[in-house]
Parts: C-alpha cells; sequence; structure tokens
C-alpha cells in the first residue's frame, strides 16, 4: 500500500505506523489474519501487508492513508485498484481549512478503528453505519461520512462554525450539481427551543436519488450535554469525537463560559446522553490531548458511565486485533499529544 501525501508533515511522519496498527486492526476485528509491516521501496514508504483471505484488499483499501494498492510478486509492483465505498469526490472533506480542523486522515482513522471495535464491525464497510459526531466543529466527520455514504448526525455549540457548514455545504452541493434537500429549522421539544438544525439529504446521482438510495446529515447547533432532551435512544451505532485540546478550542458549558482545560468536566455532563444515543454493542471513540487528561484518567470517566474501553488504559491487547494500547498516539504540535481511547456499550 502506497500511502498517501499529508499536507501535514508531522503526521506524514506517523503515518506508517499508524496505518500499519489501524490495518492490523481492522483485520483482526473481521477474523482476518494479515501482517503489515513498514518497508521502504527505491526510497519510498510503503506498507507490505501479506495474508490469503479474499477481502484483505478490501480492508486495505479503507484504511484512512490508502493511497494506491499494488501486487507485489518477484521484486516487480503490479497496480491493483483500491477497493473502497467512497460516493462523492473527496474535496467535500479536503476544501474547508481552518485553525482547529481535525486531520481528514485521521478523522477516517478514528472512524475505522472505532467502527471495528464494535459488535457488528462489517457495518464499516457495507455503508450501514449510523454515526454522530458529538462536537463536529465545522463537519470532518459529517464529510469524511458523506463522502463513504454513512449517515451521521453532528453537534457543535459554536454558531459560527454551524453557519460556516452550512454556508460550506450549501455551496458544494450545488457545484457539484447534486440532486438534494436541505432544511434549516429550529430545534424544538416540549415548547422549548435548543437552537437550530440544518437537515440535508443528498444521493451521488440522479438514479441514486429516485431509487432513495440517500445519504443524511443533520447537524444541530446546540449544547451537547442537552443531546438526552432532542435524540432518540439507542439510535446510532458509533459515536466519534476531536474533543477539545484545551488549546486553541476551549470546553464551553450551555452559557458559554469557558470550563476548566481539561475536557473531563464536560466529559461527565456529556457521557449519559452520548451512551443513551448509542445502540448496544456500538461504540465511542474519543481523541484527547494526553497534556490535558490522561489515559487513565479517559478510561475511568468512560467506565464510571457503563461503558467498557477495549481500546486504550488497562487494555493489554483488545479481544480484536492486537494492538498495543497506545498504538495511535502521535505528536500533532507542541501542545497536542493525541491519542485514542475506545468504550463500548454493553
Ligand atoms: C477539536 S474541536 C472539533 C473539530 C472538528 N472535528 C472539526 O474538524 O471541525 C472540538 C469542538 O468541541 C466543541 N464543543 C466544546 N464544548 C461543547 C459543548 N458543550 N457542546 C457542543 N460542542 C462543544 C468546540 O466548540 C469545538 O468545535
Amino acid at each position: 500500500m502506497l500511502l498517501a501525501p499529508s499536507s501535514n508533515r508531522v503526521y506524514a511522519g506517523d503515518a506508517a505506523r499508524l496505518n500499519a496498527a489501524e490495518i492490523t486492526l481492522l483485520a483482526g476485528a473481521l477474523g482476518i489474519e494479515a501482517s503489515v509491516e513498514p518497508v521502504t521501496v527505491a526510497g519510498v514508504d510503503y506498507l507490505a501487508v501479506a495474508g490469503d483471505d479474499d477481502r484483505l484488499d478490501r480492508v486495505v483499501s479503507e484504511a484512512s492513508g490508502a493511497f494506491a494498492l499494488f501486487g507485489a510478486r518477484d521484486g516487480l509492483l503490479s497496480p491493483t485498484p483500491l477497493e473502497r465505498r467512497r460516493l462523492y469526490t473527496d474535496d467535500v472533506v479536503t476544501i474547508q481549512k481552518y485553525q482547529g480542523k481535525t486531520n481528514e486522515q485521521f478523522t477516517h482513522l478514528l472512524l475505522n478503528v472505532t467502527a471495528a471495535l464494535s459488535k457488528r464491525p462489517a457495518q464499516l464497510l457495507d455503508g450501514t453505519l449510523h454515526v454522530l459526531d458529538p462536537m463536529c466543529g465545522r463537519g470532518t466527520t459529517l464529510n469524511t461520512c458523506l463522502l463513504r455514504g454513512l449517515d451521521i448526525t453532528g453537534i457543535e455549540v459554536d454558531k459560527g462554525d454551524f453557519e460556516q457548514y452550512q454556508a460550506f455545504i450549501t455551496t458544494w452541493l450545488r457545484t457539484h450539481r447534486l440532486k438534494h434537500e436541505i432544511d434549516a429549522t429550529q430545534i424544538r421539544r416540549s415548547g422549548r427551543t435548543y437552537g437550530r438544525a440544518l437537515e440535508l439529504e443528498t444521493a451521488p446521482s440522479k438514479e441514486d436519488w429516485k431509487a432513495g438510495r440517500t445519504q443524511q446529515v443533520t447537524y444541530l447547533s446546540m449544547d451537547t450535554t442537552k443531546l438526552p432532551d432532542v435524540m432518540r435512544r439507542a439510535s446510532v451505532d458509533v459515536v466519534v469525537t476531536d474533543l477539545p485540546y484545551g488549546v486553541q478550542h476551549g470546553s464551553h458549558g450551555s452559557n458559554g463560559e469557558r470550563l476548566a482545560r481539561s475536557p473531563l468536566r464536560l466529559l461527565d455532563r456529556a457521557l449519559p446522553g452520548w451512551h443513551d444515543a448509542l445502540r448496544t454493542g456500538g461504540t465511542i471513540g474519543l481523541a484527547y490531548n494526553r497534556h490535558v487528561a490522561g489515559p487513565e484518567a479517559m478510561a475511568e470517566a468512560l467506565e464510571a458511565h457503563g461503558f467498557t474501553v477495549v481500546h486504550g488504559h488497562g487494555v493489554d491487547g483488545p479481544t480484536q486485533g492486537h494492538v498495543a494500547a497506545d498504538a495511535f498516539r502521535h505528536r500533532v504540535d507542541a501542545s497536542i499529544d493525541r491519542d485514542i481511547v475506545v468504550a463500548r456499550k454493553g
């Protein structure tokens, strides 16, 4: 597998190691035997993936850093098509650039790892996964899911982010002449207004639209801790989010006050609602900054709210896929030492 170039040089430096762990975990979760190791061919970095299973190309193709695949025999490389579900053009995730945007490749990785560790890992590949990003910013996870043909709900308290997302996606849909319906409404429950909602339905072609093969994106502009008031219980398969780092982005309470640098207080208030929204057997994957909350504290917070940690502190080797507890730890910049914790409901 040839690794995709990354506009971020720091992330690119870790990409081979992160993708090797990701493929090992995905294959393991699907019961596929595979060995993965970084190699350099004529000065270019690749991952060498070995295994007999027919499904391996499909899994490797979905890896966050997959750029091209080659069969290797007798020292020669022959191009092999990527077998992945990408229903739209990837400019939907690359066009927007802003401070605090989560790296696009890392967003794919977090989704892959989290979904693979759920009780229904095959959903990641068949397009039936419903995802929730309860702190979605300007929508990197939303657009990643749309690109992959998955339904997604996002929540964000910053009203400016909601407006930026609405403007971006409206222009993008028009530019690509995609059939769609987009509605901006108020979120009202029991006579109370919680914020604004953007509901979008689109399809990659006119034929898909007519046949009802559509994708749905819902963006709720509200405080994530109020989620139980508005969201149906057990309605999503995975929850993924890149938590506030306590650096560029603060953790905001409902009235906009800045909370402590650590996201733990916010998590304590938000986790009951996120747990409710998840189906049994579903997983939650959180990206967090080790400088403001340690792996032990993250695991404790999740366990305190009824989750079982399946990747992270205290898990020697996940039951599915064998990667170290800190296999996805990487440096973003001097103030962000990012890691992932994944926990399961039931
Ligand atoms: C690291 S950023 C996520 C960035 C996002 N993945 C993107 O690429 O645009 C964390 C987000 O959590 C949001 N946030 C903080 N407190 C919140 C709350 N109580 N409810 C909803 N969102 C909140 C912040 O406004 C910030 O946009």
